[in-house]
């Protein structure tokens, strides 16, 4: 009988890292790409000492309980809101995630989004795709600078700094930010003087703010219908974080009186669903949470998913990115 631990990966991931897995763990996989219920995951997790999680299958105090043999619970995400770390630790199971090989990939969709939503790239596409693109007007389709505007950053870690950098050296914007604690000043001097603020302030003078940070249940509704109202008239917003972080519901009214300039979102809350609200506003731009999906980025977050399975479970060496 093997010897070798058995693990199971969650959802389909590259072949190539099926087989590094594969020469270290007894391995399931989930070749159909299906999303399993909760009780189909717990059943598949029996005996299984290990746990790669492509995605967002909450990982919880019940299903750790049902799950005895479980060890090693490796996202490949950043953000790892669907895991209950505490309940981990009660359990002896180790959590890893995936930071710093998607926070570039992760800040250039951020921007593509505050481009398009500010520009009214997807409002253009729309209208010129229907065959409504008639004639020239002096106003037609006129948004809103990036360049040299004031850019306002929730969440100042590696991908907050990400975009930050991307502001404040590529398109001349004076960064703002609201987060815990203060960049070190030569952190702050090196983003143009990037500024700490806060939240009140964060809001009431962003021409466009970047959500970035981390859903918890201290950030959830964050941003809802008393931080809408103080932002700037016309202001855009984008959401790269999680849904939970902004209150869909109240975001899509503020969008709807014109209060709120624009917003591209690629998080949501409940996802796949959307609030049927924000799909039917003309000033939004709607992306599924893919701001990391590049091909090289993706294959390096299920590579380093691939590593800590291993380094926990096989080789002994440890995890390379344990959760703080
Ligand atoms: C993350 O890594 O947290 C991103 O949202 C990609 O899923």
């Amino acid at each position: 009988m093997s010897q070798r631990p058995a693990i199971l990966i969650s959802r389909r991931i590259f072949p190539e890292v099926v087989a590094r897995l594969r020469a270290h763990f007894e391995v399931q996989t989930n070749e159909a790409d299906a999303v399993w219920s909760r009780d189909e995951l717990i059943a598949r997790l029996q005996g299984k000492a290990g746990v790669f999680v492509p995605t967002a299958e909450p990982i919880d105090a019940a299903l750790l309980a049902a799950c005895p043999d479980l060890r090693a619970v490796c996202s490949m995400a950043v953000g790892y809101n669907n895991i209950d770390v505490a309940a981990c630790q009660a359990h002896g199971v180790m959590v890893t995630h995936a930071p710093d090989v998607l926070t570039e990939t992760t800040a250039d969709f951020g921007f593509a989004l505050l481009l398009a939503a500010a520009r009214r790239v997807g409002e253009a596409e729309r209208l010129l795709r229907r065959g409504e693109w008639t004639k020239w007007s002096v106003d037609f389709m006129a948004g809103a600078d990036v360049h040299g505007a004031t850019l306002g950053i929730l969440g100042m870690g590696r991908i907050g700094q990400a975009i930050a950098r991307r502001g404040a050296l590529g398109f001349g914007m004076k960064v703002i930010y609201h987060n815990r604690s203060r960049l070190p000043e030569a952190t702050e001097a090196a983003l143009g003087g990037a500024e700490r603020v806060e939240l009140d302030a964060l809001l009431q003078r962003s021409d466009h703010l970047m959500i970035v940070v981390p859903y918890s249940a201290a950030t959830h509704h964050v941003i809802g219908a008393a931080e809408l109202a103080r932002m700037k008239r016309g202001a855009v917003l984008v959401n790269i974080a999680r849904g939970g972080v902004v209150d869909d519901a109240a975001l899509a009214m503020a969008l709807r009186s014109g209060h709120v300039g624009a917003a591209g979102l690629d998080v949501f809350e409940g996802e796949p669903a959307v609030h049927p609200a924000l799909l039917d506003l003309p000033n939004t731009v709607l992306t599924p949470h893919i701001a990391s999906a590049s091909e090289p980025t993706r294959r390096a977050m299920a590579d380093l998913a691939a590593d800590n399975l291993i380094g926990l479970l096989a080789t002994g060496q440890g995890a390379k990115t344990p959760v703080p």
